[in-house]
């Protein structure tokens, strides 16, 4: 693409936009301040109920300001304090009536039995719009299916083969290389970093047939930041305010503006040399924009805009809860030398074989990959709203009002002891072997469940086992840090807080 478009792009993104709208919120600031304060006042004794919502701002108290892993702490505190498998509701001002639920037969109703009827098109997509925009995660209808069957065909087989066997250990080197750089000065490497940049190159190249350097270059920074700035939200009702206000939200919105139209670029050009793509050259693009293909030869005609959109969301789904997977999966081995061990040693004795087959041949592998998983969900709360105009009534008796939330936690879900048993935070990779039946994905909805469960579940397996059993052929890792337990970061998804520390040494 010539300099002057790129330099229009930038241009573009100068904070012209609805800003101002958004100050007509300053009364609402007012109007809440003077609430909690009377609220505060009127408080006189709190109930027994040491889960009670406080008057007008509900729950607010327990997450505002906090940080996420300990908003999610409390949530289990009150799911044990509850019992297993019982609804409760949480108030929040901004989001109204959440009602959490930990039953699976609950979570199956809302997913799949009356999934037409909970939906993600009212508060959430209010919350998401400006960065998904049309993208599969709010999409419904026709959208919605020409997309996942996009989805599908780009998660099938020959995507899974094409990036096991050539595209991620080509992308591989680029971390290989720091881990060489970080043995010679004997430093300390961050593994989400570098976890993320990896799956973000093989996204690039897949989805967009972007060159790695070039695309992290210009999208990694600008990406973390948007999505940082969007899960803010949830637990800010100013978040509206805050974003016009302060130059760390303004910065949000610029990101987020920033990501989407270099996306936009990024997929312009790549449909135009599709265009131009002739019969003879076909070779050249061989396994790369492969969604967007997918995209082009679905059904619904798309506009550029559309295509775009699908590209985003496509990887903000794929990218970073793949890192975080491979990144709690290598914390957990470090912390469990034993498993480390099982591992390093399964993968030595895999026979010659295309890395797309590797996963099948590693019994161990796969439950370590399974418990963390578990334990590590990359996606750690989902919601969902009744957007019908009728009331709902969960399977345990639950009434769900229209426009009230459905809050789940495969996180919360996970940790639950009458589920799980005693251990049920440890982590234990035997439990995989030991259990009678596989959870079903409405017990343990890493990968959501029903008809919206994710579509690139194998991909992302396939993409962790490839990664390790590349990477312990070639180095010995270690904890670069003191070994404490470490906790989950900010984001949409379930980075680690202050990333992962290691060490490495050539083996
Ligand atoms: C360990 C890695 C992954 C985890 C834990 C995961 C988890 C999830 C979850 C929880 C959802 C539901 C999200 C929602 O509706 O709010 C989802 C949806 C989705 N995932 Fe994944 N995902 C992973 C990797 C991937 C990869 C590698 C791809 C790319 C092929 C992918 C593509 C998608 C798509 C397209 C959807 C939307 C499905 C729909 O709405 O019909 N995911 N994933």
């Amino acid at each position: 693409m010539r300099q002057s478009a790129w330099r229009k792009i930038t241009r573009d993104l100068t904070l012209d936009d609805d800003s101002v709208e958004m100050l007509f919120d300053l009364p609402a600031l007012f109007l809440l301040v003077g609430l909690v304060g009377w609220a505060a006042l009127s408080w006189r004794k709190r109930s027994t109920d040491p889960y009670a919502p406080l008057p007008i701002i509900g729950h607010l108290h327990h997450f505002l300001g906090q940080p996420k892993y300990r908003y999610m702490q409390w949530y289990l505190r009150r799911a044990e304090h509850e019992g297993a498998g019982k609804t409760f509701e949480v108030f929040l001002p901004g989001l109204g009536r959440c009602v959490f639920i930990t039953d699976p037969q609950c979570l199956k109703h809302v997913l799949t039995i009356k999934g037409k009827e909970f939906t993600k098109t009212g508060v959430f997509a209010k919350l998401r719009k400006d960065f998904y925009g049309t993208g599969i995660l709010l999409a419904v209808g026709e959208s919605w299916r020409a997309q996942r069957h996009a989805g599908q065909v780009f998660a099938s087989q020959s995507t899974i083969e094409n990036v096991a066997n050539i595209l991620l250990p080509q992308d591989l080197q680029r971390m290989f290389a720091a881990f060489d750089q970080a043995a010679a000065e004997d430093k300390v490497l961050d593994f989400w970093a570098l976890a993320a940049e990896l799956t973000l190159a093989v996204f690039g190249k897949v989805a967009l047939d972007v060159d790695s350097d070039r695309f992290l270059a210009m999208v990694a920074q600008p990406f973390d930041h948007a999505l940082q700035g969007i899960s803010r939200r949830f637990t800010n009702p100013l978040w509206k305010l805050a974003e016009t206000l302060t130059p760390e939200g303004r910065s949000v919105r610029h990101d987020i503006k920033a990501v989407r139209a270099i996306c936009r670029a990024f997929v312009q050009e790549t449909v135009e040399e599709l265009g131009n793509e002739q019969v003879g050259e076909k070779a050249v693009h061989e396994g790369r924009a492969l969604f967007i293909r997918a995209l082009m030869d679905s059904t619904k005609p798309m506009t550029l805009d559309e295509l775009a959109d699908s590209c985003t969301v496509f990887i903000i789904a794929g990218r970073e809860t793949t890192a975080d997977a491979m990144t709690w999966t290598m914390y957990a081995l470090l912390q469990h030398p034993t498993s480390l061990e099982k591992v390093v040693n399964e993968f030595r004795e895999l026979p010659d074989m295309p890395n797309a087959e590797v996963l099948s041949h590693l019994p161990f592998f796969n439950a370590v990959i399974n418990e963390a998983l578990r334990l590590y969900p990359p996606v750690p709360t989902e919601m969902v709203e009744n957007t019908s105009p009728h009331p709902n009534m969960l399977p345990d008796g639950t009434l769900v009002r229209p426009g009230d939330l459905v809050l789940f936690s495969p996180w919360v879900m996970a940790r639950l002891k009458d589920r799980w048993g005693p251990d049920a935070s440890v982590f234990r990779p035997e439990r995989w072997f030991e259990m009678k039946h596989k959870p079903s994905a409405y017990e343990l909805p890493t990968f959501y469940a029903g008809p919206r469960s994710c579509v690139g579940q194998t991909l992302a397996k396939v993409e962790m086992a490839v990664m390790f059993k590349e990477l312990f052929a070639r180095y010995d890792v270690e904890r670069g840090w003191d070994g404490s337990e470490r906790v989950m970061g900010e984001g949409l998804t379930c980075p680690m807080k202050g990333g992962l520390p290691i060490k490495v040494s050539r083996r």
